[in-house]
């Protein structure tokens, strides 16, 4: 997080701390999560308050819907160095502490973590300073309503003894990823599928195949919210940029005529067309592409687009040319409730018919926020 946002952000905290109990032995010393000291409707005021503050011109929100408090987090990418398996210390990017268990992860894959620490104990993990050694992350996901988990062991390179050590770990799927570049990533190549390779989560009926390479939102619980109000949302022909595996063309597709997606990372779009399959859902095609080499190209038209971008927000280009489309709806999703702010200018011609903000990260300073505007 930026620090003038931190500093922001725990200038508004400030007030309501100590008014909650810190349910982790780890609050304080893990950089995980900041607002565990904070009681919970007093973590829905203070978002309620930080985004008024960002939008003070422009609208005024009255509350944040709620999510589950703890357990409620799809995924956890636990760093493997210096001996320790857990996460970043709270300030230092370079240390780690060991993490027993986070309660913010789901109980399924917490049971997963317990194993997974315990079996990788001695395994060569990799030292990100001087970039040597093999396992780099072990990464847990789960999806929430269906109960599967996967575990995935990120090593710098392919090594016999992780791959024994993956084979004895209890989890419906298990990869192993190969990263070796020096960046810090917890995501790489599909070496090998020690079994399934994916799984499966469902939304009011509709299932996503959740490979270990692909994003899928964090919060499955506040997610689906989310999705049924998009769905709701949604007409005529619609373009769904950013579409990763594909989860809100699918679902918004029961409600609209057409729905076309679109997505950078070639994986992403291979789910999407599987997660198409999987459903029987024919009105929907997904085109792998940058969303601005696809808007300067479409040929389509479009009555409604969902935007559901990274946190760095949209490209000012891609607003010329979503301009040029003027399609009568846009239906934003961000994570980054300010870079939605600084993108508002470039929609003019547009009205906020509706604004509402999902506690979609509980404990942490982070918020999502969906945003209908409508042609002017
Ligand atoms: C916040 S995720 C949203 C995914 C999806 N809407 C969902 O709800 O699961 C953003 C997605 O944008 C994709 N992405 C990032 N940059 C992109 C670009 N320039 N063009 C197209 N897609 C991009 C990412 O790969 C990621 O899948």
């Amino acid at each position: 997080m930026k620090k003038k946002k931190q500093q922001l952000i725990n200038s508004i905290a400030e007030p309501y701390r100590n008014t909650a109990d810190p349910q982790c032995e780890f609050f304080g010393s893990c950089g995980g999560c900041l607002f565990q000291d904070i009681s919970y409707e007093n973590q829905l005021l203070l978002k309620k308050d930080y985004l008024n503050g960002i939008f003070k011109d422009v609208l005024e929100i009255e509350n944040v819907h709620p999510s589950i408090e703890y357990g409620y987090r799809n995924r956890m990418d636990y760093v493997a160095a210096f001996g320790k398996r857990g996460l970043r210390k709270r300030g230092f990017f370079k240390e780690v502490i060991d993490i027993t268990k986070c309660p913010l992860l789901q109980n399924e894959s917490s049971k997963v973590w317990q194993e997974a620490r315990q079996i990788s104990e001695n395994l060569n993990d990799y030292n990100f300073i001087v970039h040597k050694g093999i396992l780099r992350y072990i990464v847990l996901r789960q999806s929430y309503f269906k109960k599967e988990t996967m575990c995935n062991f990120v090593l710098n390179e392919y090594n016999d003894e992780c791959v024994q050590a993956l084979e004895k770990i209890n989890a419906d799927s298990k990869s192993i990823i190969i990263h070796s570049g020096l960046a810090d990533l917890s995501f790489g190549e599909v070496e090998r599928n020690i079994k399934n390779g994916f799984i499966t989560e469902e939304f009011d009926g509709i299932k996503f195949r959740i490979y270990p390479n692909s994003f899928f939102q964090s919060n499955s619980e506040c997610a689906l919210n989310v999705y049924r109000k998009i769905a709701d949302a949604s007409f005529g022909n619609l373009l769904d940029l950013y579409c990763g595996v594909g989860s809100i063309s699918l679902f918004a597709a029961q409600k609209a005529e057409q729905v076309t997606g679109v997505e950078i990372v070639q994986e992403a779009v291979n789910a999407a067309n599987e997660n198409k399959e999987l459903n029987n859902i024919i009105n929907t095609e997904f085109i792998c592409a940058d969303a601005l080499d696809y808007m300067k190209t479409k040929r389509n038209q479009f009555d409604c687009v969902v935007l559901d971008p990274p946190r760095s927000g949209v490209h000012p280009k891609v607003y010329k040319y979503l301009s040029e489309l003027n399609p009568k709806r846009i239906i934003y999703m961000s994570c980054n409730p300010s870079a939605f702010k600084e993108e508002i200018q470039y929609l003019p011609d547009y009205k906020i018919s509706s604004f509402e903000a999902f506690d979609m990260f509980p404990q942490t300073p982070h918020i999502e926020t969906l945003a209908v505007l409508d042609r002017k």
